[in-house]
């Protein structure tokens, strides 16, 4: 499964990649919203071996994201936990090598995968609450929340919330990718 869309696109995981989602795991950049992961290489390639089970059963699917300029990688994401109508998402990263609009793309193919190639009716996530920026995105988007706890704020999103937003995101997308 490879899907792509102006600047970056999703391929999934494979075991050569643990030391790639390793730099970002064990990164402060990156991981201070994060759930903590073992720092061994080896444990990172088990995960992902085990991990692989999950995909060819259709259980959850794991993503580097790539720029489609010269295939550098520049981030990860994840969808999982698929209920009857809605699947989750997360392990959303990008790091510096990323695309200008790198964020807005994969959030696009993340939704296109689920809602599209898998026929989700939503989707479900969980935002860290000091996690301001990521909030933020989500709501712009059109996400609602549902619920809270001490930690954390939990979301939904609908395809229509996405349908609606989809164009002018695009827009942005090709803007960005103008240098504009
Ligand atoms: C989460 C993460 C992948 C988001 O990527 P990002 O590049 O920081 O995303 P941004 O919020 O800067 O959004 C990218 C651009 O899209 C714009 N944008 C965001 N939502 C938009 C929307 N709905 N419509 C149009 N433009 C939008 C932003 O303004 C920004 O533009 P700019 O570069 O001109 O400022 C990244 O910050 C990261 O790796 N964080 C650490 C890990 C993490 O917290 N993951 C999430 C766990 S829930």
């Amino acid at each position: 499964m490879k899907v792509e869309f102006k600047t970056i696109r999703l391929r999934l995981v494979e075991e050569s990649d643990a030391e790639f989602i390793l730099s970002l795991r064990l990164n402060d950049k990156y991981n201070r919203y994060l759930s903590a992961v073992n720092a061994d290489v080896e444990a990172q390639k088990s995960w992902i071996r085990k991990y692989k089970d999950d995909e060819q059963s259709g259980r959850q699917y794991y993503f580097i994201i790539e720029r489609m300029s010269d295939g550098q990688r520049c981030g990860t994401v994840r969808i999982y936990d698929f209920l009857a109508d809605s699947f989750c998402w997360g392990s959303w990263i990008l790091n510096e090598d990323k695309t200008r609009s790198a964020a807005l793309e994969s959030t696009l193919l993340v939704y296109e995968i689920g809602m599209g190639k898998l026929g989700f009716e939503k989707s479900h996530f969980d935002v860290r609450k000091d996690n301001e920026a990521v909030v933020k995105y989500h709501q712009r988007m059109g996400a609602e929340k549902t619920s809270e706890d001490d930690d954390n704020y939990y979301f939904e999103i609908t395809k229509e919330a996405v349908s609606r937003a989809r164009e002018d995101m695009s827009k942005t997308i090709e803007r960005m990718s103008k240098g504009r």
